[in-house]
């Protein structure tokens, strides 16, 4: 499957190696990520996609290759070039990771304070726009133990748009949430590349929003330690891998890919 490259390219990645707690789980692995694109990044448990995201968002040093965002070597570039590359993409991890002791407003006011300079108004206004955006607009004044997990999830993906990111990066942002807030999840992810221009990498483990959402889908392949496949999930259906075929059947199947 030829690489569909219609933008300029956001991320490039070469040939890349990574570890976690000190084994490789994932080397070779290569792609680009043009402005704009949703790229799904999909594998079993335990295949290496939280540790492939860590290491593409500049957080840990891969053993191998290397990864260039806007232009920029993320892992050796100038220290002051890569603080400013830092602003322009946002982040939401696995476990959400919201500060426990700040209301909602506060948590997505931080990263403004510390990296923008909104008045406080601003950043006020902008706080509750976003939590609007996930569906949580009375949760300004609310703290993180007052959730449900899926509101946590869905204000943790508000903090991460605090800065209006350019580039998204989202580890499971629908796991944990019903089928109803999982499909509104994908729709948000699919109106902030329309009405903003957002290019996106999610991981995820359901297969169930995939096909709507998803330009191209990254396989990482657990037991081989690389990738196995690379393309439009309907193409990758039609005549992906065999493993990667029935990965993506097991979603068609359980009648949740529509
Ligand atoms: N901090 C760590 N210390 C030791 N092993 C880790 C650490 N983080 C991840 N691993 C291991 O690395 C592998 C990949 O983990 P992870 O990237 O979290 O997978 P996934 O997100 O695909 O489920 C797993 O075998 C996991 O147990
Ligand atoms: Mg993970």
């Amino acid at each position: 499957m030829p690489p569909q490259h219609d933008g300029a390219a956001v991320l490039e990645v070469r040939d890349l190696e990574v570890a976690a707690g000190g084994r490789v789980v994932q080397r070779g692995i290569g792609f680009d990520l043009a402005r704009g694109e949703i790229l799904v990044v999909v594998g079993g448990s335990g295949s290496g996609k939280s540790t492939l995201l860590r290491h593409l968002v500049g957080l840990e040093i891969p053993e191998a290759g290397s990864v260039r965002m806007h232009g920029l070597d993320l892992h050796h570039g100038d220290p002051e070039a890569l603080a400013a590359l830092r602003r322009r993409f946002g982040v939401m991890f696995q476990a959400g990771a919201l500060w426990s002791s700040m209301t909602l407003g506060e948590n997505l006011m931080l990263p403004m304070r510390l990296f923008s300079t909104l008045d406080a108004a601003t950043r006020e206004r902008r706080a509750r726009e976003r939590l609007a955006m996930v569906g949580l607009e009375d949760g300004f004044d609310l703290l993180p133990a007052a959730l449900s997990g899926g509101m946590r999830k869905r204000a943790a993906l508000a903090r991460a748009l605090a800065l209006d990111p350019e580039l998204l990066f989202l580890d499971e942002p629908g796991s944990g949430l019903d089928p109803i807030n999982a499909a509104r999840l994908d729709e948000l992810v699919l109106s902030l590349r329309r009405d903003l221009g957002v290019t996106v990498l999610m991981v995820t483990h359901e297969i169930a929003g995939i096909f709507n959402v998803a330009d191209r889908m990254l396989f990482l392949d657990g037991a081989r330690a690389t990738m196995t496949a690379l393309g439009p999930p309907s193409d990758l259906l039609a005549s992906g891998p065999d493993e990667v075929r029935r990965f993506l059947r097991r979603g068609a199947d359980s009648g949740v890919a529509a």
